[in-house]
């Protein structure tokens, strides 16, 4: 399940967030591959654990945390702290699986990569490719979102970053460890609680099926969720 997660940031925490990555200084992108994705990674990132990174990363994570789609959908037991890429003019990286585990180097965790999220932080006026190409049963997804917008995606998902031919496209990655690990049933928790939504809204919250569809919701997520 792919989901678009508009307006994460604000178009100001945008502003911020950019003055204080452009200020930063960046480092080769393979410093955080694995093997096989540092054969076809060209691209930067800043260090992990840096004052820059952890400074935005804190504001992205904060919004997330409050972001009622992003938490419908992810159902996040474990964010790992944001990473950050930029792809210059002839940048880009080829087709890989990101890594099962990662360690967060700045709170010591170890989580397993359930989703992979990339929120963009520029303007897709500004570059020109940097398309993010996701691969699932149905076909290839280009993604190309407005600042301060998101994708959430399988991490188990083919996918790769087109080559920039103009401008730079900056952006935030990370991977979430769910509370659901089964993509096919977060996708069935997320459609519930829609419509589950939808229905309150029509009918009101204390009206017995409300109560009901909400009561085996909760149920399927004990069912389900690993804390
Ligand atoms: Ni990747």
């Amino acid at each position: 399940m792919m989901i678009q997660i508009p307006d994460v940031l604000t178009p100001d925490q945008v502003a911020h967030c950019r003055a204080v990555l452009d200020a930063a200084d960046w480092i080769d992108g393979n410093a955080t591959s694995g093997f096989q994705a540092a054969m076809a990674k060209n691209n930067q990132q800043l260090p992990q654990d840096g004052a820059a990174a952890r400074e935005v990363g804190a504001i992205i994570v904060q919004a997330l945390q409050a972001n009622r789609l992003f938490v419908a959908a992810a159902l996040p037991r474990t964010i790992l702290t944001p990473l950050f890429n930029r792809y210059g003019a002839g940048m880009g990286f080829g087709d890989h699986i990101d890594n099962s585990i990662r360690r967060d180097p700045v709170t010591g965790q170890t989580l397993r990569t359930d989703l992979s999220i990339t929120v963009f932080l520029s303007d897709p006026e500004a570059y020109d490719g940097g398309e993010l190409v996701v691969e699932d049963a149905y076909g290839s997804h280009v993604v190309k979102l407005t600042a301060g917008a998101a994708i959430l995606y399988p991490a188990s998902s083919l996918h790769h970053v087109t080559e920039v031919t103009r401008g730079v496209r900056t952006a935030s990655f990370f991977w979430i460890q769910s509370l659901v690990r089964d993509d096919a049933k977060r996708a069935l928790l997320l459609d519930m609680d829609v419509s589950i939504q939808r229905l309150s809204m029509a009918v009101g919250t204390d009206d017995p099926s409300v109560l009901s569809l909400t009561g085996s919701y909760h149920n399927l997520l004990r069912m389900w969720a690993e804390v």
